[in-house]
């Protein structure tokens, strides 16, 4: 009877291979209501000779299933782990993907300089919109209906009220109206022109500077943009101011410095001049100053622009424009 109970328990855990089966089979045999314990408390019921002896093998039986059941189990945890070792293995010897560091474009890179080189001189970065209105791009600066700077070739209207902005300078306006005199900060920003060359993209990048307080002279203007050329390119760097124009500063100046390749000899790159322009500049003209609500007798200053990427295209000697917006890494990587 019991040989038979066994012979069955045998087959019956042979096909087992999942714990939760084998529960099932624990509570089949040895449960409260299991084929073993049900037999134990039959015990009772046999006379007293045979009890020691019936007790003997159910327990023996017992012991048989119970070993069986912790050796099934060991040997189902252990299959289940050597599967989860295969199937989840990490080869760490297989060589990893090349992930390319970035690097910091070379514009923001001169960008980061220059503004870096006017916030200790003391000047604070302002920022504009570029979508903006052509009166704070135009009107506000002085720039009249038929300046060329207007004409559909250059600018890109949105509306005929409002333009993607041709340059920085109407954040001059925008700062001087957010805040009372005296007033003295950067701009440095995107810009936009209907333009495309070797030396044109349609959006560039521009650094707009603006001072105004009592008493500010044509020699402060120098003093500082002097300054800023040679931290810049250098100390022995020769710096020139040249008579210009433009509408929102009276007198206005073209700034030149000493050609970085051939240092004042001529090449291509100076057109032989030995000198290269890298900024505009001049007085705030007194009707900026009106129609920002300055007191004109009291207050006066000056403003400069520069191009970034005219900049960077001397400093690291390139020649065409259009490289820094191709995206092309093997030149990104370079600086
Ligand atoms: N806004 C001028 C341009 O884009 C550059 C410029 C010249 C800005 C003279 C100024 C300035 O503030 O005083 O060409």
């Amino acid at each position: 009877m019991l040989e038979e109970i066994k012979e069955k328990f045998s087959k019956d855990i042979a096909s087992i291979t999942s714990l939760s089966d084998l529960n099932d089979l624990r509570v089949k045999y040895l449960g409260k209501k299991g084929i073993i314990t049900s037999y134990l408390k039959s015990l009772s019921t046999v006379t007293p000779e045979e009890r020691p002896v019936l007790g003997k093998v159910l327990n023996e039986t017992k012991l048989y299933i119970e070993r069986a059941i912790l050796a099934k189990e060991n040997s189902i945890k252990e299959f289940e782990l050597s599967n989860k070792i295969k199937t989840e293995y990490i080869d760490i010897t297989v060589p990893g993907k090349f992930v390319a560091p970035g690097t910091e474009h070379p514009l923001n890179k001169i960008l980061n300089e220059v503004v870096d080189i006017f916030v200790k001189m003391g000047f604070n970065v302002e920022e504009g919109p570029e979508v903006e209105l052509d009166y704070f791009n135009f009107e506000a600066l002085n720039i009249p209906k038929d300046h060329p700077a207007r004409d559909m070739q250059d600018t890109f209207y949105i509306t005929d009220e409002i333009v993607l902005r041709t340059h920085t300078s109407p954040v001059q306006i925008r700062g001087m109206i957010k805040r009372k005199p005296p007033v003295r900060f950067i701009a440095p920003g995107k810009v936009y022109r209907c333009d495309a060359d070797i030396s044109h993209t349609p959006m560039f990048h521009q650094v707009e500077g603006l001072m105004i307080d009592e008493n500010i002279s044509f020699s402060n203007l120098k003093g500082i943009l002097i300054s800023f050329i040679h931290m810049m390119f250098g100390e022995g760097v020769p710096v020139r101011f040249r008579p210009s124009f433009f509408p929102f500063t009276e007198p206005s100046a073209e700034v030149d410095m000493g050609c970085i390749l051939c240092k004042g000899i001529g090449c291509r790159v100076c057109k032989q001049s030995g000198w290269l322009e890298i900024l505009g500049a001049g007085m705030v003209h007194p009707v900026v100053l009106e129609n920002v609500g300055y007191d004109t007798e009291r207050y006066n200053g000056f403003a400069f622009g520069m191009g970034i990427e005219r900049i960077a295209m001397l400093k690291y000697q390139i020649d065409d424009i259009r490289l820094f917006f191709e995206n092309d890494i093997r030149f990104l990587r370079q600086f």
